[in-house]
């Protein structure tokens, strides 16, 4: 490709580079991937009623969340298995964010030990995702490594009681490369097996129905709370009454998200329950949210429909496909450009100052 001007090009780049194991892995949702195309289309529905005259000729994205300063509203949400895009793995991606100064989220399921990666990379804002596991201690020993490691928050993820089907996964034989490991598990007993290739789903669907524990209810996310002094986040919420719940069992944050369409297909698109969301809890919780940001002007929506900030998924992984660090680095930095010039041309000087009458938003009824 001639010019890489925005992600969809990066995207387009990545796709010639991945293996196709991990191309099917990475691209890929729930069942018809109906919320997977709903979660971009969503927002190309909303249009901007831009202001004039303003005097826009200093701006500012920087912001804070969780009481962490933040050059900007945008981070990088967990996904799993790194080295599948690129032989650094997480290293680069979390090399990208830090020089950018933006947080990245690693996920349980890495290809780089959490202890090794900050290691790696001392002061860089990283938070640690996990699940919880039948066998508690599991989940206990986890978060309290990643603390021990340096990470700055604790981010639950709550829609996988179990995975989505994801039948590109099933249909491309998705697998763990022999010589990739996950080394989060090291050490962690049945937690780190079955998390290879079965013949009739991907190894990981398999990992989560024997681990992963399906009967978490909401006071196990006290428990989850009370066994760190770091925030937990949760990551999946869809519904306001949900959200409402997380707060009172203890979340300082939560992620409005469907798993970038990889769970429940037909799921609502994240941005179209933000709004509920961030009326219900927004004065109390930071509101985050993931799902189908590709451009500024979204990042821009989802602030105006009251997120604090927003996560990006798949564009990281083709950032790391394309060029490893430097991949991720022109990612954040195609879209941290996007945003300011939206804001410029919205007559917004700072992202505080970005409501919801900057938005024409269309004639239905969003829960
Ligand atoms: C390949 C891949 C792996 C993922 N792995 C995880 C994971 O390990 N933990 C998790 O909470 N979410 C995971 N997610 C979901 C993302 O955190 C995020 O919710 C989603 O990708 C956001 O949508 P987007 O890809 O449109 O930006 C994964 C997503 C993808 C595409």
């Amino acid at each position: 490709m001639t010019h890489t001007l925005n992600l969809f090009d990066i995207e387009q780049n990545a796709l010639q580079v991945l293996t196709s194991n991990a191309r099917e892995y990475y691209l890929g949702g729930a069942a018809d991937e109906i919320t997977l195309r709903a979660n971009i289309c969503a927002f190309q529905h909303i249009f901007l009623r831009p202001r004039i005259l303003a005097d826009v000729a200093e701006r500012s994205l920087q912001t804070s969340v969780l009481e962490q300063a933040w050059t900007m509203p945008i981070g990088i949400a967990p996904t799993a298995m790194q080295k599948l895009a690129h032989p650094e793995g997480e290293h680069a991606t979390l090399k990208a964010a830090q020089n950018l100064g933006v947080p990245m989220i690693c996920s349980t399921t890495a290809t780089v030990a959490i202890e090794d990666l900050l290691q790696a990379r001392k002061g860089a804002n990283a938070w640690f995702q996990v699940y919880v596991y039948k066998d508690r201690e599991v989940t206990r020993e986890l978060v309290q490594r990643a603390r021990d490691a340096g990470c700055r928050a604790i981010v639950l993820t709550a829609d996988t009681p179990y995975l989505g089907k994801r039948e590109r996964e099933t249909r491309s034989g998705f697998h763990l490369p022999p010589t990739m490991e996950l080394p989060n598990y090291r050490g962690l007993g049945t937690a780190a097996k079955n998390v290879r290739k079965s013949k009739e789903t991907s190894g990981l669907a398999e990992h989560f129905a024997k681990n992963i524990d399906p009967a978490l209810g909401w006071t196990d996310i006290e428990w989850l709370a009370a066994q760190t002094a770091l925030p937990l986040v949760v990551k999946g919420v869809l519904r306001a009454d949900d959200a409402i719940l997380a707060w009172k069992h203890g979340a300082k944050g939560v992620i409005v998200s469907n798993h970038g369409g990889r769970q429940l297909d037909t799921a609502i698109p994240s941005i179209h329950a933000l709004p509920a969301i961030a009326e219900a809890i927004g004065e109390v919780v930071d509101v985050m949210l993931d799902g189908g940001i590709r451009r500024g002007t979204d990042v821009l929506k989802a602030l105006a429909l009251g997120a604090k900030a927003v996560f990006l998924g798949r564009p990281v992984l083709y950032g790391l496909a394309w060029q490893g660090e430097q991949g991720v680095e022109r990612v954040l930095a195609i879209l941290r450009e996007e945003l300011d010039l939206a804001m410029a041309l919205c007559g917004i000087k700072s992202v505080h100052e970005i409501h919801r009458d900057i938005l024409s938003l269309p004639h239905q009824h969003w829960h």
